[in-house]
């Protein structure tokens, strides 16, 4: 070790617990190296004298998880890594992997999946690939932030069993890619605040899960100087006035000794040498960023509905149509929201590019987030009369879905809404690009239009991967990580913002599908569900058994198309029956693969202790019970292609007796 505590006075260490500035560790006068932190995850945010510069806005991490590729979430977290490494930015305060347990969560978009393990393994990899090059990370926000209303004080009531089966796993899984940071969360949980919380940051994240970085708290959320130091938050940010006044009182009371305070410094000194040591190189260009974005993007883009094969787009007269065509919305708004220098290429334009003389592709301008019919959606529907397709491109800004604030309702604006069914009743050939950070209501129309493409917030490469896949250049590989209700009212929470002090998580581990599914409710468009160009097949399910709990599950997945094309096979573990309430299914593992024209490529996918076990609360711990259990292999959670039951028989002197 390059720096040792026993370099630093009592007060140097102090003023080591807390940051020198917004961004900045303490350096004692130059005594120890400094560690320079960002924002955020849709990209650089570097905040240079009140000035954000410019940097790659790559697409937000919930387009990243609809991608449901490792390959891809690695390579997001590396290429962002790659510009801070340009930009002398040490640590990226990203990913952000909260469970999105209600769709009207304004910071959604920078949130991965309603899922804990497709959330988990997708943070886990954009960690990978961000401290690949030398630069850290920070795993946010732990834990149990999951609306922004009130998020200073507002408390998280969760039971033991709902934290470790739904708000824990995703951090649990990240945290083996050993992030240089872990970031509390403002809110508290169960009464006591993220950042004064012994129990989660200590006896659970460090005593359980392994994490031997620093945690830091969120900027602002620490409230009590020594209670967070006992509780093991090593670093408070941004600097805050009086923080080493109240340390020093602290100490002098003798409410935090010595040993805990020394704790916490060696924590953030192995943060600085880990930064000192690191090899870091600039691999990317900025053109090369982009490039990275677009491909990002490309898979990450759903096709929600594809009638009549209407994508992709054949030629003809193509009338694109929405202001976002033009200026699309590429992320979310907070601190996650960085500022491109990227100039966008009208989506119409890349269109006609990429058809050629096969279209007349033209574009009109038509504001949709302003009430009231203006006259330019009176032209669009003067031209949408005589053109063979028309495409509409609509959804939410950044003024919607943001940092700070929840959304209203989940339903576009009543202009976009008419101005969708106005197009429809004159041209039967219409597709709806979705732009938007989390589900979207589209109950109203999306009977009336033959297609939907979900973009989400895509980043600077949105109109590049847009034009590809609705000009079917790129086959659409994307799959939803957050189910789309038919309505806010068929939410666990509804409209319900929560009351501002306390919220209990009372439905417990039924979070998205798993609520759906239990309750049977419908939902537009499930969990999972992602259409594609091409036609797949499943087969030959085969389940081998290698261990006590371990299994592979194996099967094939044909392409029954003339054309590449990649497939999100996915598997889910349904427990037959079991002495305490499950969900019907859960996902335990999921494959993106590549399938050339009539090609058959066999899966595999690992099971083991966890893909069966439910948290005991009497025991403390995971737990499998003996019994049937369903392996379940489909293209959605809503559309399963294979099972089979097997039975685990662990030894008896593991069991508890069953209440069936
Ligand atoms: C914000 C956010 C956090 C961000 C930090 C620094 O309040 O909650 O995600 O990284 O402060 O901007």
């Amino acid at each position: 070790m390059k720096y040792d505590v026993k370099m630093l006075t009592l007060d140097e260490k102090l003023k080591l617990l807390t940051g020198v500035d917004y961004w900045r560790t303490y350096s004692a006068d130059g005594k120890i190296g400094e560690v320079v932190m960002s924002d955020g995850p849709c990209g650089l945010r570097k905040v240079r004298d009140g000035k954000t510069e410019a940097s790659a806005c790559m697409p937000s991490p919930s387009v990243v998880a609809n991608s449901w590729s490792k390959e891809a979430a690695f390579l997001d977290g590396k290429t962002i890594a790659d510009e801070c490494v340009e930009k002398d930015v040490d640590v990226i305060l990203a990913p952000g992997t909260n469970i999105k347990r209600t769709p009207l969560c304004g910071r959604n978009f920078e949130y991965l999946s309603e899922d804990p393990y497709l959330a988990g393994v997708l943070a886990r990899e954009f960690i990978n690939g961000a401290q690949s090059k030398g630069v850290g990370t920070s795993l946010k926000h732990y834990c149990c932030n999951n609306r922004e209303f009130e998020r200073f004080n507002q408390n998280s009531e969760v039971d033991e069993r709902t934290l470790r089966e739904i708000y824990l796993p995703a951090f649990e899984e990240a945290v083996k890619a050993e992030p240089w940071t872990v970031m509390c969360s403002y809110n508290l949980i169960n009464g006591i605040y993220a950042s004064e919380n012994k129990y989660l940051i200590d006896d659970v994240l460090r005593g359980e899960f392994g994490f031997n970085g620093v945690v830091v708290s969120d900027w602002g959320a620490v409230h009590n100087q020594f209670r967070r130091v006992r509780a093991g938050l090593d670093l408070e940010m941004p600097y805050s006035d009086g923080a080493y006044n109240d340390l020093k009182d602290a100490y002098e009371r003798g409410y935090i000794t010595e040993e805990q305070i020394d704790r916490s410094v060696k924590r953030i000194l192995e943060l600085i040498e880990k930064k000192e040591s690191a090899v870091k190189s600039v691999e990317y260009s900025a053109e090369e960023r982009h490039a990275n974005a677009v491909a990002i993007a490309k898979e990450g883009i759903v096709l929600l509905k594809n009638d009549d094969d209407i994508l992709p787009l054949k030629g003809g007269k193509i009338l694109v149509s929405g202001e976002y065509a033009r200026a699309p919305q590429i992320c979310g708004g907070g601190s996650a929201r960085n500022t491109t220098a990227y100039v966008q290429t009208g989506l119409d334009k890349l269109i006609s590019e990429k058809l050629g003389a096969e279209a007349e592709v033209s574009y009109l301008f038509s504001r949709t987030r302003t009430q009231g019919i203006s006259d330019s959606l009176n032209k669009t529907y003067v031209a949408a009369y005589d053109s063979d397709t028309v495409v509409i491109c609509v959804g939410n800004d950044y003024t919607v879905e943001s940092e700070d604030f929840d959304r209203q309702g989940i339903r576009l604006s009543k202009t976009a809404e008419d101005f969708i069914l106005n197009t429809a009743a004159i041209n039967k050939n219409v597709v709806v690009v979705l732009y938007a950070g989390s589900a979207i209501d589209v109950s109203e129309w999306v009977e009336s239009v033959k297609a939907v493409v979900f973009a989400g917030f895509a980043g600077e490469g949105v109109n590049e991967a847009l034009s590809s896949v609705l000009t079917g250049e790129t086959v659409p590989s994307g799959k939803l990580s957050e189910s789309f209700p038919t309505g806010i009212e068929e939410t666990y929470t509804g409209l319900e913002h929560g009351n501002g002090f306390a919220e209990r998580y009372s439905d417990g581990i039924f979070v998205g599908y798993r609520y759906y599914e239990h309750l049977r409710l419908p939902v537009e468009f499930p969990f999972g569900h992602g259409l594609s160009y091409a036609k797949f097949t499943y087969s030959d399910l085969k389940i081998k058994k290698t261990g006590e709990t371990e299994y592979e599950v194996s099967y094939n997945v044909t392409n029954e198309s003339d054309f590449a094309a990649k497939e999100v096979s996915q598997v889910y573990v349904k427990d037959v029956f079991s002495s305490v309430l499950r969900p019907k299914k859960e996902l335990k593992g999921f494959s993106k693969d590549e399938i050339g024209a009539h090609e058959t490529k066999n899966i595999t996918v690992k099971l083991d202790y966890r893909s069966f076990a439910y948290y005991n609360v009497s025991l403390k711990k995971w737990y499998v019970e003996n019994g049937a259990f369903e392996v379940l292999v489909g293209a959605s959670s809503a559309d399963i292609r294979l099972s089979e039951r097997i039975t685990v028989e662990l030894a008896e002197d593991t069991q508890y007796s069953t209440g069936y």
